[in-house]
């Protein structure tokens, strides 16, 4: 079972269809095309020339976007990288607490340095406004937040995560797609990372752009953490191809707000009629979620039932993915998540689902 989505080479290989035919709801990245800058930025990139050890352009870029020192930035290798020295820190620590269901990087980061961690079950139920209070995790040393959670979809109010810092000797929190949420901006830890030197907020322009194969991350905390990790990781982590789309997608903020604004509106869009569209369907129930997926559960007559039977029939008849559930702890054969479309690739996703529930049905 995959413990990550967007697996396209091994699923069309599988399949015995092309990558491309294939309609990907089980990664959730953004669908719109790069902006055309940053694709002539790919052409002209310097790939004779090692890149700077200390990426200096791209940091001072993040700094002026996010209004804060760059000494407090470090990009990475895609933000999974940065989980790597993160947990690294945190096994040092001590107990790592870990929501669940969950993202899985985080316990692969751990088992690296043999950390030790907690799981706690987050509840399988909530409100559908935005944001919310992150619920007690119980005790530890080191909290893993993720704003907005993967897989859940719930923004987590600055307000309830800002007395942990208080609590616990290291607070990790992943906000990879905090920039695709409307009014998400207003609930990041970033501003509060220059007085907290147990605070880690690591970010991606992973989702935003759409650039899973670019490998793009960063990690705001203070100097001497930073400094520390830079120390221990290879040489060149953020190669040519990567630095020159950043600096491109960076360089102008306003750009970057439009960017983001768009696809906030994108999100709020697709979000409010997909989830109007599943709940018409019978025995799918759609979860209220900030971010640009979400989950549904299987229910009849109140009673959990299979969507396995589903995923495969979209797999292998329609050729879309949805993200199988059952590598997170807490979620089981029930539970699938979607990552948002274009409209055109929404529908396709509805009819094809309608089509197999009620082909099972018969
Ligand atoms: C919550 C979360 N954080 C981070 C990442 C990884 O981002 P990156 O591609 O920058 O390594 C993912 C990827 O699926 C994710 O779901």
């Amino acid at each position: 079972m995959e413990a990550h989505g967007g697996n396209l080479e091994a699923t069309a290989r599988r399949l015995g269809c092309r990558p491309s035919e294939l309609l990907d709801a089980s990664a959730s990245l953004v669908p719109f095309r790069l902006p055309l800058s940053a694709r002539w930025a790919l052409l002209r990139a310097d790939l004779r020339s090692y890149p700077d050890r200390r990426s200096q352009r791209l940091r001072t870029l993040l700094a002026r976007l996010h209004q804060i020192e760059p000494d407090l930035l470090l990009p990475g290798n895609g933000a999974a990288e940065l989980f790597t020295w993160a947990a690294r820190d945190a096994s040092q620590c001590g107990l790592s607490v870990l929501p669940q269901p969950g993202f899985a990087d985080y316990g692969r980061g751990l088992r690296c340095w043999d950390g030790v961690m907690r799981c706690f079950s987050l509840p399988l139920q909530w409100d559908v406004a935005f944001p919310q209070a992150l619920p007690d995790c119980g005790s530890g040393d080191v909290l893993w937040i993720t704003n907005p959670h993967n897989p859940t979809g719930q923004l987590w109010s600055r307000a309830s995560l800002e007395p942990l810092l208080e609590r616990y000797r290291l607070v990790i929190c992943d906000e990879a797609f905090l920039p695709l949420v409307p009014n998400g901006e207003a609930q990041s830890l970033i501003p509060l990372v220059a007085q907290h030197p147990n605070l880690v907020v690591i970010r991606s322009l992973t989702k935003l752009y759409g650039i899973a194969g670019v490998r793009l991350g960063y990690a705001v905390a203070q100097q001497p953490r930073l400094e520390r990790w830079a120390a221990w990781r290879d040489p060149w982590p953020i190669n040519a191809f990567a630095s020159a789309l950043a600096e491109a997608v960076l360089h102008d903020p306003r750009a970057y707000r439009l960017w983001c604004r768009r696809v906030q509106r994108w999100c709020a869009e697709e979000g409010q009629w997909l989830s109007h569209q599943l709940a018409r369907l019978p025995g799918i129930q759609p979860l209220p979620s900030a971010a640009n997926y979400l989950l549904i559960r299987g229910e009849h007559d109140g009673k959990p039932w299979s969507l396995q039977p589903l995923r495969e029939a979209l797999e292998t008849r329609h050729r879309i993915l949805l993200r199988d559930c059952r590598s997170f702890p807490g979620l089981g054969e029930s539970w699938l998540r979607l990552g948002y479309q274009s409209r055109r690739g929404n529908r396709r996703i509805i009819r094809a689902m309608r089509m197999e529930l009620s082909r099972q049905r018969r």
